[in-house]
């Protein structure tokens, strides 16, 4: 049996977690955390899963380093920066019996765990080089309180990669005057707009522009049940993954990173 707790367990996406660990033969669900809870019971877990929030998903995972908890972190906010820190905090993690790299814990930051948004962030990729433009747009439910989307922030870094690699310079985009926040963010050079709206869930389009066409790709999720098979897969697998930071699903969904 893997011992699971979970950070964030009062919330929209840590009670689902809980219900379908609890549902799963092969996983024990032994502490639940939210704001005012002890941490402690996370202690005796094989993987802490995080859905709390931005601002405290980092002492989090300081506290579970700590303790040499692995960890899945669905938490939105790891930018290439953020990103950087975590790989600090887990070199510095203390380890039983030195600090050899295979005893460091191992962290796996997933910004989406729906595994159609995880093809459709590798179908942007793979296409972005072939289009002088890539705008995203991200829509999602009235209550989440930061923009842009994790999933948006991530695949625009994986189209500025790609981009670069193919050696395009920016989107073209001649606007001269602007209404503030008319064009969207910049994020990874790429324009991300975000539309927060009551009923919708969390759904994403890439625009794909240039030579007289357009693709545009879009992914939508229309439950948090669609979340539930990639955190499964995740917290049965990051005991797998090399030792340190991984980000994504990609690896434990067995595509190409
Ligand atoms: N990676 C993904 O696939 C994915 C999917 C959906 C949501 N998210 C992200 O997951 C996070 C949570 O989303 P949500 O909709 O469940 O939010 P939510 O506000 O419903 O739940 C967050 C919960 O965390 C708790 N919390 C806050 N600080 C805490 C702390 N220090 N310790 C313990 N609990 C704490 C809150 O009390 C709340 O119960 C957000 O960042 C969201 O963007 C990621």
């Amino acid at each position: 049996m893997i011992k699971v707790g979970v950070l964030g367990a009062k919330g929209r996406m840590g009670s689902l977690v809980c219900q379908t660990v609890q549902a799963a033969e092969d996983l024990e669900l032994v502490a639940e955390v939210d704001v005012g809870d002890s941490r402690d019971p996370l202690a005796n877990c094989d993987v802490v899963v995080d859905f709390t929030s931005p601002a405290a998903v980092m002492d989090n995972l300081r506290w579970c380093l700590r303790q040499g908890r692995n960890v899945v972190i669905g938490t939105s906010g790891f930018d290439a920066a953020r990103l950087a820190q975590v790989a600090g905090l887990i070199a510095d993690a203390p380890v039983d019996g030195g600090p050899s790299a295979e005893m460091l814990p191992k962290v796996l930051v997933v910004p989406n765990f729906s595994v159609g948004a995880v093809l459709m962030m590798k179908f942007a990729e793979q296409a972005a080089r072939f289009f002088d433009s890539a705008e995203i747009i991200e829509l999602h439910h009235a209550a989440k309180v930061d923009a842009p989307s994790g999933t948006a922030a991530r695949t625009a870094a994986m189209i500025k990669a790609a981009r670069a690699e193919a050696g395009l310079g920016a989107s073209p985009d001649a606007t001269t005057a602007e209404a503030p926040g008319a064009r969207g963010a910049m994020i990874e050079e790429v324009r991300v707009h975000s539309v927060r709206l009551a009923g919708l869930v969390a759904h994403q389009e890439v625009l794909l522009g240039g030579h007289g066409e357009t693709l545009t790709i879009r992914h939508d999720s229309l439950d948090r049940a669609s979340f539930m098979p990639g955190v499964l897969r995740a917290v049965r697998g990051v005991a797998s993954l090399p030792a340190g930071l991984t980000v994504g699903l990609d690896s434990l969904l067995g595509l190409p990173s």
